[in-house]
């Protein structure tokens, strides 16, 4: 059985954790095929990806626990390293990733969201980083890329409680960027693919690699993004749309 049921929505990909019966849960071959669809959209032939979970209960319930109970401490070591370089490889991807967090998301289910460029949340849907709850420490970027997006005052509050957090408490966090349904995932991402594919990965990666910088080598940084869409066909297209009052027709090129 596949771990992800792809559906093709025009130039945006939506994948959806195959394993309702454990909510979700990432084990080792569901983060070994998150690799391989990862990969696969390396060439820039999908240019969003809405990721979500089966169901109405979960997004991702955190790591497999039942296989993690099978687990010998080197092997728990090896599977959190290859999370860590999967989610990295997403996070890297010239692809926009929205979060379509359908239900509940905790441990490595709010990391993986939390990898992800948009956040979509469902209305009833709660995140949370609850590991010291059980005895461990997120171990999967989860205490470093939570405060770099809400502040380490807040990341520390959720944190250290481990506690569920709303979708409207998510959404005044700064933790989900809307509260929606499926559709508004999709139409989020859809409404990024009529932009100039060049453009979006150069602007989405000016923000990644920038937000630590300080401020002049950030901007320095933003001027070598820029300078990979000036000589784009898509820019001569913008300008062409413009002055011919139509919508633009960008190539990715
Ligand atoms: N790993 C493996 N199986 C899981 C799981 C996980 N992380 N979370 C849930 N499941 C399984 C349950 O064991 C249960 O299996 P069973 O039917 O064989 O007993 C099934 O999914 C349904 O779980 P249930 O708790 O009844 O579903 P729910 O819809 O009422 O609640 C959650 C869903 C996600 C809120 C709840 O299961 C939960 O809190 N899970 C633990 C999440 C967690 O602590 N993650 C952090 C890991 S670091």
């Amino acid at each position: 059985m596949s771990e992800f049921i792809i559906t093709a929505h025009g130039p945006v990909e939506q994948w959806t954790i195959n394993g309702e019966a454990r909510r979700n849960a990432l084990s080792r071959a569901m983060v070994g095929e998150l690799e391989a669809h990862i990969k696969r959209v390396s060439d820039r032939s999908v240019r969003a990806v809405v990721l979500t979970g089966a169901g109405d209960k979960a997004f991702c319930a955190g790591a497999d626990l039942k296989e993690r109970a099978t687990m010998r401490p080197l092997e728990v070591a090896d599977f959190l390293e290859s999370m860590r370089k999967t989610f990295r490889a997403l996070e890297k991807s010239d692809c926009v990733f929205v979060a379509f967090i359908n239900g509940a998301a905790f441990g490595g289910g709010t990391e993986l969201s939390l990898c992800c460029d948009l956040r979509v949340i469902a209305p009833s849907a709660e995140l949370g980083l609850t590991e010291v709850k059980l005895g461990i420490i997120p171990g999967a970027g989860g205490t470093q890329r939570l405060p770099r997006l809400v502040g380490q005052g807040v990341a520390k509050d959720l944190i250290l409680t481990g506690r569920r957090v709303p979708a409207a408490e998510a959404l005044s966090l700064g933790l989900a960027s809307r509260i929606g349904t499926i559709d508004d995932a999709l139409s989020l991402a859809k409404t990024i693919c009529e932009n100039a594919p060049i453009a979006v990965s150069a602007a989405k990666h000016a923000i990644d690699e920038g937000a630590h910088l300080d401020l002049d080598s950030a901007l320095k940084l933003e001027q070598e993004k820029y300078a990979l869409t000036l000589g784009t066909e898509d820019r001569l297209e913008g300008l062409k749309a413009f002055a011919e009052k139509r919508a633009p027709i960008y190539r990715g090129r």
